[in-house]
């Protein structure tokens, strides 16, 4: 089990964006269990407040913000919100996103716009709007601060019906590296790292099997299933904190010469 402390004992702030649903909630549980302080922040306030009222319950620093991560001043707010409850984040995991499957013809600029303003701009806001707390963090308590940024194997490799989750997600991967070399060029004491699961049992994927059924890749969501957890060597899609103790192990000091990488938790999909 990682240890999300410094090193005085005090808990580490991690914040996460799509926090109320699926990896996101996982990972906050997972961020919570490890001893971090927990900043869930989405769009899905009710969800938000309730899984924060479940972690504090069980005894763990936690709470909830708003945060449409395609706004610049919604980060900000976020980042004041964090130096009161608790103070620099140490910290930061970029993991909201949103997907569309449908053929090219029939994705309009509507739909590239907005899923490139969550899965990709959201990113780059996150981590301007926190790199110097994060640095300074690191500074002080000697241990490096950590910046998971949430791709997919739909970064490593292209998929049929999804052009535009594929190009999100792809900026993801190269956006995280070039940010790592900027941060170690600059003597930075963050680290940044992309994280590429495959399929995982989640809204998102029952939304996206939906949408492959509606495309013909399969005649009905139930064969898409199946069809989709062939397609993983494991034999399944991942269970959320499968995802969520990877993240981890890279927000850790356990991960600590890990920069620039990319983590590909996919059953094996990518190893074909
Ligand atoms: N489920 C999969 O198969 C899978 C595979 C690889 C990568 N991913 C990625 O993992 C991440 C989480 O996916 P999930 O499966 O948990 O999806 P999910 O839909 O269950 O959760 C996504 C969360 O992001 C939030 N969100 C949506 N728009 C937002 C916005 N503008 N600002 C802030 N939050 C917003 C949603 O409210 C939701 O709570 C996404 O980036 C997704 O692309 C998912």
């Amino acid at each position: 089990m990682y240890r999300l402390v410094d090193g005085k004992g005090r808990a580490r702030l991690a914040v996460v964006t799509g926090g109320a649903g699926g990896i996101g909630a996982a990972t906050c549980r997972r961020l919570a269990e490890a001893g971090a302080a927990v900043l869930v922040t989405d769009v899905q306030t009710a969800a938000g407040e309730s899984l924060a009222a479940e972690l504090r319950s069980a005894g763990h620093p936690a709470w909830y913000h708003d945060l449409d991560v395609g706004s610049e001043d919604a980060w900000r707010r976020v980042r004041q919100a964090g130096l009161s409850l608790h103070g620099r984040a140490s910290i930061l995991v970029n993991n909201a996103g949103i997907d569309v499957v449908r053929d090219m013809a029939g994705t309009s600029l509507a739909d590239w716009d907005r899923l490139f303003r969550v899965n990709s701009t959201g990113m780059f806001l996150g981590m301007k709007e926190f790199a110097d707390d994060l640095h300074e963090e690191a500074v002080e308590t000697g241990q490096l601060s950590s910046v998971v940024n949430m791709s997919s194997i739909c970064g490593l490799i292209g998929v049929a019906f999804q052009v535009a989750y594929c190009a999100t997600k792809g900026s993801v991967r190269l956006m995280s590296k070039a940010a790592a070399l900027e941060y170690a060029a600059l003597g930075k004491k963050i680290r940044v790292n992309s994280i590429h699961p495959g399929t995982v049992d989640t809204a998102f994927a029952a939304q996206c099997l939906k949408e492959l059924g509606e495309v013909g890749f399969a005649p009905s969501p139930e064969e898409a299933r199946a069809a989709i957890a062939r397609a993983h060597p494991i034999g399944h899609m991942a269970d959320p904190y499968e995802i969520a103790d990877a993240i981890v192990f890279l927000a850790s000091d356990a991960s600590r010469f890990l920069t620039g990488s990319e983590l590909t938790p996919d059953g094996g999909y990518t190893a074909q």
